[in-house]
């Protein structure tokens, strides 16, 4: 039986780190308190999808959109297209097993492609490799990583709420602004583990009760990789204990002060409630960001820490990783939800917090015997993906109705709903309007039949989880990378 080990692997960002990485920020960002108009804020990218910490800001100036020609056009027509372009480095020394992984990109892709209306090609780095002899992820008897998807790049975009949050690099490309930040080469980092399991493909014989479909996998990952994912982890501490979104701090021109810009919340996060009270958890946001205006400066990030957990501000961060591990707390109020109940339910049953499991996906409870369980954090072994949709109902697509309503939400249009929200390039400001992103009447959800009991996950300090009852695999994921997790431990 196997187990990741990547979630005790990974660490909230570590000083020294950080202050590699903070390098590359001078002079990239607003240095200034008062954001200006047509100055962009940085980007980030992440070059390792197994790992959401490493972050690297990169420079993405305002350019235009080159024009577009026929081509374009007519790609765009032909929705049954496959809009994914998938640039494929297999590992693997097994020529036919390369190529079942590479058609399983294709028709994930095309899945994706024939769900929603994708009018730009979304570009995914994808490779199978095995991760011990390439990465060096070799984890141990118990764990193994399988794989992991990010958006390759994060671009700042003003919302109508007032905030600036970070988008994932392929809905960007989908707005088609005639001005936008640059765009890297690619818009998803997908990366596999050749030597991660024992995959099944289509095609294949039946499935074995130990096997894992791949096109599960390689959806579910896709999906994050679209943005699929909240900001709020804990940055701080080796033991999470407190949540925040995105810490942005970039270093002073002579790279002797670092400069807090604010905390960022990411796409995702703009609809996310408070179940019991119908609150909107980017007040708390804008509550964080009253803990020092942008610009502020601290001698090190050690100083901004312990500033940060002495102020006041820092039990809304205890408050978060409470309702992270509360069942019911946190919600994503899709469009046209008006209330707490019509909120898709986060994951978050799990006690203690779980790194890559909590908050980014959907509640198992909730959503593991309906037509949404493609983003739950346990995938099904033993089972196909067209067998697992079917036994569902009548919904013929592993993508759920719930699932197409946060992607319209977020601003994927689908033909069912060809005009979503757009952001803006422009940045203005940085302060959150309640006017605008109202509270909803609270109250639980509906499905009180039910039963949320607390799911409790035994870790050992700072390393292994040693004991995960009843679970045989685990999609485990990093904020915008995402992990497998395959096996049990019982
Ligand atoms: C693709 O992603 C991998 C990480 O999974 C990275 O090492 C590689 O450089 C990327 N390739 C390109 C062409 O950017
Ligand atoms: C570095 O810049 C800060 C202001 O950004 C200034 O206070 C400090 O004196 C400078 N240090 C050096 C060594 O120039
Ligand atoms: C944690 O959340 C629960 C349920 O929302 C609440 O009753 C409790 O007071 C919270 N505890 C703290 C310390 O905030
Ligand atoms: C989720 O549903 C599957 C059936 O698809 C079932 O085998 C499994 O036990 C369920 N898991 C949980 C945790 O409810
Ligand atoms: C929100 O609406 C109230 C009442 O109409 C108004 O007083 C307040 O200024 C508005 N706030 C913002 C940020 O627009
Ligand atoms: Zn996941």
């Amino acid at each position: 039986m196997t187990f990741h080990s990547l979630v005790l692997q990974r660490r909230p960002i570590k000083p020294s780190s950080l202050t590699i990485f903070l390098v590359f920020f001078s002079s990239l960002l607003f240095t200034s308190p008062s954001f200006q108009q047509n100055v962009p804020l940085g980007c980030y990218e992440y070059p390792d999808p197994t790992n959401r910490y490493h972050k690297i800001p990169v420079n993405c100036p305002i350019i235009e959109s080159p024009t577009m020609g026929d081509d374009f056009f007519q790609l765009q027509e032909n929705s049954d297209n496959n809009m994914f372009v998938i640039h494929f480095v297999c590992g693997a020394k097994n020529p036919t097993l390369c190529e079942k992984v590479k058609d399983t990109f294709e028709i994930a892709g095309s899945i994706i492609s024939s769900t929603l209306t994708l009018n730009t090609p979304i570009n995914v780095n994808a490779s199978f490799i095995d991760f011990c002899k390439t990465l060096g992820k070799c984890g141990n008897s118990d764990l193994v990583t399988l794989g992991g998807a990010t958006p390759t790049r994060m671009i700042p975009l003003q919302d109508d709420d007032g905030l600036v949050r970070l988008y994932p690099q392929s809905l960007v490309k989908q707005f088609r602004f005639p001005k936008h930040p640059q765009f890297s080469t690619f818009d998803i980092t997908a990366t596999f583990n050749s030597a991660g399991g024992d995959y099944w493909f289509q095609g294949d014989p039946i499935i074995g009760p130990d096997q894992q479909d791949f096109l599960y996998v390689v959806l579910h990952e896709l999906v994050h990789g679209l943005g699929f994912a909240s900001s709020w982890q804990d940055y701080i501490n080796d033991t999470p204990e407190a949540l925040t979104p995105d810490i942005s701090v970039i270093s002073s021109a002579n790279s002797s002060t670092l400069i807090f810009n604010g905390f960022f919340e990411s796409a995702f996060d703009k609809y996310m409630i408070d179940i019991p009270t119908g609150r909107r958890v980017s007040a708390i946001t804008d509550q964080l960001n009253e803990f020092a205006g942008s610009g502020t400066k601290f001698s090190n990030i050690q100083e901004f820490y312990m500033r940060f957990k002495s102020s006041k501000q820092y039990q809304l961060a205890l408050g978060m990783m409470n309702s992270s591990v509360t069942p019911l707390s946190l919600g994503f109020l899709p469009t046209g939800g008006t209330k707490s109940s019509d909120c898709i339910i986060l994951e978050t049953s799990l006690n203690p917090y779980q790194r890559g499991c909590s908050v980014s996906h959907v509640s198992l409870q909730t959503y593991n015997s309906t037509c949404d369980f493609l983003m739950k954090y346990l995938a099904d072994r033993g089972k196909d993906l067209n067998t697992l949709v079917a036994s569902r109902g009548n919904y013929k697509s592993p993508i759920g109705p719930e699932l197409l309503l946060f992607f319209n939400t977020l601003g994927y249009a689908s033909p069912g709903y060809p005009n979503p929200y757009r952001p803006n390039v422009i940045i203005t400001t940085n302060k959150f309007n309640p006017n605008v992103s109202k509270n909803v009447d609270p109250g639980l959800q509906k499905a009180s039949t039910v039963s949320y009991a607390t799911v409790t996950v035994t870790i050992t300090a700072n390393s292994a989880p040693t004991k995960i009852p009843e679970y045989t695999t685990m999609l485990l994921f990093i904020f915008f990378s995402s992990l497998l997790f395959s096996g049990v431990i019982t």
